[in-house]
């Protein structure tokens, strides 16, 4: 595996002709990140993984710089997972002089735009940037950042329409936690506290009409009171906007809120019935 390499995947004779799979990440990485990583080998001889913690979509310099950074163990989990090459752009890379700043549009200040002002922006602009050296066949992003799958699987559309970006499902603690690079910044207590997140959107995700989905979420949130809710939202999958009583069929439970400092999103699938509607 080559890594910390100035390397740009797209112009090594290495690579050949072989189609290429990349994971982008901003490292910290756990199994969550590794699942991607057997996805794409799965699609692609060739598993570019980045690693590259974005300025960009970083509200404060204080966020960017508590976002964890393990690149010693990062090194060893992408190598054990198969990945063939790891790059490590240097932020002068990615950011030249002049690149083009991406305008995630309003479904890009809703939800974690919100609350994260420019967030998306940020995100987007930085995968357009990878996209445009790395030149994948196939990207694989996580079902975990529900509205950043979907935001860059439109924008793909638009822009990288040779590129398939292929979703990964969430993977979780045994306890129900989804992972994520911040859980490390959770105390015992506070990874206790954490649960019932998912623990919450769980229930939610067993009931049939969207007055019970609401209300057993809400209801379960209000057991851990160290939890502190951002936003819950009940949304379309095929829209990402949130839907109302008379919606019948498929919807994704949007959950975002703090423990201690540590703000933390998940999401699950839930399915309206026809005779839940109105209830
Ligand atoms: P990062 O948080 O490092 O996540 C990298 C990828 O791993 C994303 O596609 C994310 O959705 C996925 N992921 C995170 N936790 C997961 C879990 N528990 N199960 C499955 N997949 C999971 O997301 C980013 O980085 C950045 O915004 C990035 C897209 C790299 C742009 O900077």
């Amino acid at each position: 595996m080559q890594h910390l390499l100035k390397y740009l995947p797209s112009t090594d004779t290495a690579l050949g002709e072989k189609k290429i799979a990349f994971v982008p990440t901003m490292g910290a990485l756990h199994q969550g990140h590794i699942s991607l990583v057997k996805e794409a080998k799965s699609l692609a001889e060739q598993v570019v993984m980045s690693i590259f913690v974005n300025p960009t979509q970083f509200e404060s310099v204080e966020d960017l710089a508590k976002y964890p950074r393990t690149l010693k163990t990062d090194i060893q989990l992408a190598e054990a997972a198969g990945v063939d090459v790891l790059w490590t752009p240097d932020v002068s890379e990615i950011y030249p002089d002049k690149y083009k700043l991406i305008d995630a549009g309003e479904l890009g200040r809703i939800y974690e735009g919100h609350t994260r002002a420019g967030h998306f922006d940020g995100v987007l602009t930085v995968v357009n940037r990878l996209f445009e050296i790395v030149k994948p066949d196939y990207a694989i992003f996580g079902e975990k950042d529900f509205q950043q799958l979907f935001l860059i699987r439109e924008f793909s559309k638009r822009a990288h329409s040779g590129i398939e970006v292929i979703s990964g499902r969430t993977i979780r603690e045994d306890s129900g936690l989804a992972m994520s690079s911040r859980n490390v910044r959770l105390s015992p207590d506070e990874t206790n506290s954490a649960l019932v997140i998912s623990r919450a959107l769980e229930i939610g995700s067993k009931k049939q009409s969207y007055a019970e989905i609401k209300s057993s979420v809400l209801a379960e949130l209000t057991t851990e009171i160290d939890f502190k809710l951002d936003y819950f939202a009940i949304v379309n999958p095929k829209s990402l906007l949130e839907v109302d009583q008379s919606h019948i069929g498929p919807v994704q439970l949007l959950l975002a809120g703090w423990v201690g400092s540590v703000r933390l999103i998940d999401n699950f699938a839930a399915v309206i019935e026809p005779e839940g509607r109105g209830n």
